[in-house]
Order: C-alpha cells, then sequence, then structure tokens
C-alpha cells in the first residue's frame, strides 16, 4: 500500500493520510483538545496529554506493530487514528489483535474522513500481519457505532457501566473484525 493517500472529502476539500511524525506532536493535541470534554473515544486518550508526553509517545513507539495515522488539510493535522497492538504487545496470545480508536476535528466529521481512516487502517492490518481489528465504542456513539458497522464489525458484547464521566456512567460496546 502507498503510505501517503490522498482523496476529497465530501466538503470537496483534498486530504491527505499519512502516518504522523514527532513534529505533528502539538497539531495532534490541537485536534484532540477540538472538542473540550467531549470525551466519545477512549483508546487515545491513553497519550496526548501534553505536547512533549506526545512527542515522546511517537519517538518512541515501536511503528512495526503499530500505526498512528494523521488526517491533514491544507497543512494542519485535523484527525488522528490509534491503531495499537492489543496487550502493548506484551502478550504473544494476543499480538494478532490491533485496537482501533480514531477522532476528528469537530468542523471535519461527516465528511466520509473517518471512513477513509477506517479504510486504511484495515489495509495496513493484513500487510502487517494482524487477524483481528477491535474498537471500544460508547452505545451513545451512534456515527462511531455505524462507522464501524459499515466496515463490517460486528458486536462482540456490551460491558455495562464501563466508564464513569463525572457522574454519568456508559456503557461501552465491543466490536470486532476479522482479517483474512
Ligand atoms: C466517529 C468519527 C471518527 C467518524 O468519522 P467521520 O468522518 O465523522 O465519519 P464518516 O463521515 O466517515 O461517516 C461514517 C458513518 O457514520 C454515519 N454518520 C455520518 N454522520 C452521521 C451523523 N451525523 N449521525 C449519525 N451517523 C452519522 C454514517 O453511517 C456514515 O457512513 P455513510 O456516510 O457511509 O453513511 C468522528 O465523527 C469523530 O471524530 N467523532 C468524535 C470522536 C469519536 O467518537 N471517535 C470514535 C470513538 S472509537
Amino acid at each position: 500500500m502507498d503510505e501517503i493517500c490522498k482523496f476529497l472529502a465530501k466538503n470537496g476539500e483534498e486530504v491527505t493520510l499519512r502516518p504522523v511524525i514527532s513534529d505533528d506532536a502539538t497539531q495532534i493535541i490541537n485536534a484532540l483538545r477540538s472538542a473540550s470534554q467531549e470525551r466519545s473515544y477512549v483508546l487515545m486518550e491513553q497519550y496526548g496529554k501534553d505536547v512533549e508526553s506526545e512527542r515522546h509517545y511517537i519517538s518512541r513507539m515501536d511503528h512495526r506493530n503499530n500505526l498512528l495515522l494523521g488526517a491533514v488539510v491544507s497543512g494542519a493535522v485535523v484527525g488522528c487514528l490509534a491503531a495499537l497492538q492489543a496487550d502493548e504487545g506484551r502478550r504473544e496470545e494476543t499480538a494478532h489483535i490491533l485496537q482501533i480508536g480514531l477522532h476528528l476535528k469537530q468542523t471535519y466529521r461527516g465528511l466520509g474522513i473517518g471512513s477513509q481512516m477506517l479504510q486504511y487502517a484495515m489495509t495496513w492490518a493484513k500487510e502487517h500481519g494482524f487477524k483481528k481489528l477491535e474498537a471500544s465504542i460508547f452505545t451513545t456513539n451512534k456515527r462511531s457505532l455505524n462507522l464501524f458497522s459499515n466496515a463490517d464489525f460486528t458486536d462482540e458484547g456490551i460491558r455495562r457501566k464501563r466508564f464513569r464521566i463525572g457522574s454519568d456512567y456508559f456503557d461501552e460496546v465491543c466490536m470486532g473484525r476479522l482479517l483474512e
């Protein structure tokens, strides 16, 4: 596959998908912070606390077994997808699984960019020998549920009250897709 992929979003803007580099750290943080307290995603909250830790995280990552993909419009990162080896690759038993989370700036949602990022990640996963993709999604996040079911992910069960945010509890759907 080509490492760099370009396409037109539904608003006509050209989007470039490419793996991120350490120098994208500031822009990634900005893209992730754009939705303030939305917290509709989980995986990417493991990192990205500040620019320095983000930079460090990208530079020390094993890029053979993990993908950090940026969506770039007019030179600015507008979204990021993380596809991370299960259990940080520490367990041989789960090393074939890649866990996916993604996030776009609010103004760039609903334009087909998330779907393209997911397609990119699926191709990348196959080429890197992974056998399964997983995603964890809040039951309230209808757009994300649609995104993953459109890409043939299936529901593998619900974990009740999996997250507490303030005084609210959220159920989480585990979705998975096997790769041939
Ligand atoms: C979830 C998210 C990544 C989806 O990316 P996106 O670029 O907005 O999604 P797309 O435009 O590719 O649309 C994907 C599907 O979502 C559905 N969708 C699009 N807009 C929608 C809306 N307003 N409401 C409900 N579903 C919607 C459609 O089924 C669409 O597929 P289709 O165009 O083939 O019908 C993005 O909206 C986002 O960053 N949300 C906040 C963070 C988040 O929730 N991350 C996911 C957690 S893992």
